[in-house]
């Protein structure tokens, strides 16, 4: 991470909730995704990069076998939990997240003896869907895997913390959020294959094409929890038992899938299908120094996302179309749908596209839209001591 000097202070706070140093400080990004959407959990492959945005939690080891969670985020919801007594719906709200984390691990095999405090900061905003609570769980998971010794690798610590949010918090989501957060380098995109958990580090280096990746935050605010993304996955678990594959994965061509008689799940199928094949050909552009040429996988992607997948909201249709009238040379929604962000690629320096966004937004009564440069950054890391006490860290 880098560049974010800024309100992140987990170390600060941590002397101020439970006293002295912490022994560990981990940073852990959000992640926007190039292309690749809702083909993680169809064992499919995604594209996504970290953020220089995410949550800082900085960690010491307890001896009475609690764990004590305190959040910048939420000072009025500290969480004291006996870790002996972690299970599934016992814990909501946000301390869901990192305790789900400790209940993983517990279920792995490593109880976290004698217990751990956890102060977290965050410089990521919360809904936006650039996945603020797989960073709280990455984050919290190399916290506990360090205070203890793990040493688990990441891609382990990855499925551990989507363990937690699937069956601790209860969030059906794939492993694309947290395996970006521990495992992107920076400079680059992360291809993983969501079957094999194969990854390749992808160069994506939009200044030196002349471009930038702008996020705009459409405001709509999504919950994976409230049940479409789940009906979405099912869907597909559909789609795939009809084709005769264990997932959409293995379905080569949009015609296998426009063979199925439901015009729903014949759309869901043709969605995962394109995408799949719309990241092998970024990849491939990518690789050959061809950033531009993306652009049109990305409003691609937006069409499929909208009108097969049927995800979009209006907001992010507003974004999109606007951002390509004004010269992008691509956009499109981003993460799970129903609210969230989208992600524009536009010519570096040029404030048209945003200016439209604005615009657009405005004449129809909507709140203003936030932007944000998407500058590929590097995975998770450990902060040296002082490096998070909120005077600047680089
Ligand atoms: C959310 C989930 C991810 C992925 C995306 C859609 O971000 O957490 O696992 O399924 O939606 O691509």
């Amino acid at each position: 991470m880098s560049g974010t000097a800024g309100p992140v202070a987990a170390e600060r706070w941590f002397g101020d909730w439970f006293g002295g140093r912490p022994e560990q400080t981990w940073v852990a990004p959000g992640r926007a995704n190039l292309i690749g959407e809702h083909t993680d959990y169809n064992q499919g492959w995604v594209l996504p990069f970290a953020l220089d945005l995410g949550v800082t939690v900085a960690a010491g080891r307890r001896g009475d076998g609690m764990l004590a969670i305190r959040s910048r985020q939420a000072p009025g919801a500290p969480a004291d939990l006996p870790l002996a007594a972690l299970a599934p719906g016992a814990v909501t709200g946000w301390a869901a997240y990192p305790a789900g984390v400790a209940w993983a691990l517990r279920e792995d095999g490593h109880p976290l003896a004698g217990g751990a405090s956890l102060a977290v900061d965050s410089d990521l905003p919360e809904g936006a869907g650039l996945s603020s609570s797989a960073a709280l769980e990455c984050a919290a998971a190399l916290a506990l895997d360090g205070l203890h010794g793990l040493d688990l690798p990441r891609p382990r610590l990855a499925t551990l913390a989507q363990r937690a949010e699937n069956d601790f918090v209860g969030v059906p989501s794939g492993i694309m959020d947290q395996s970006a957060s521990l495992l992107s380098r920076a400079g680059h995109a992360l291809l993983l294959d969501c079957r094999t958990g194969a990854t390749a580090d992808v160069p994506l280096d939009p200044a030196a094409a002349g471009l930038a990746l702008l996020i705009v935050d459409t405001g709509a605010r999504h919950a994976l929890g409230d049940g479409r993304y789940a009906q979405r996955r099912r869907e597909c678990e559909r789609a795939a038992a009809l084709l005769g594959v264990s997932s959409l994965r293995d379905v080569s061509s949009p015609a296998e899938a426009d063979s199925l008689d439901d015009p729903v799940l014949r759309r869901r199928a043709r969605h995962v299908v394109t995408e799949n094949g719309r990241v092998k050909q970024a990849v491939a552009l990518l690789t050959g120094g061809d950033l531009a040429g993306v652009g049109a996988l990305l409003y691609a992607s937006h069409a499929s996302l909208r009108d097969d997948f049927e995800v979009s909201w209006p907001e992010a249709d507003v974004a999109v179309d606007a951002a390509m009238a004004a010269g992008a040379l691509g956009a499109r929604m981003m993460g799970g749908g129903f609210g969230g962000s989208a992600l524009a690629l536009v010519p570096a320096g040029q404030r048209a596209v945003s200016a439209a966004i604005t615009a657009e937004f405005a004449g129809r009564g909507w709140p203003p839209p936030a932007f944000f440069p998407a500058l590929p950054s590097a995975g998770a890391s450990r902060l040296r001591p002082g490096d998070g006490d909120g005077t600047g860290r680089g």
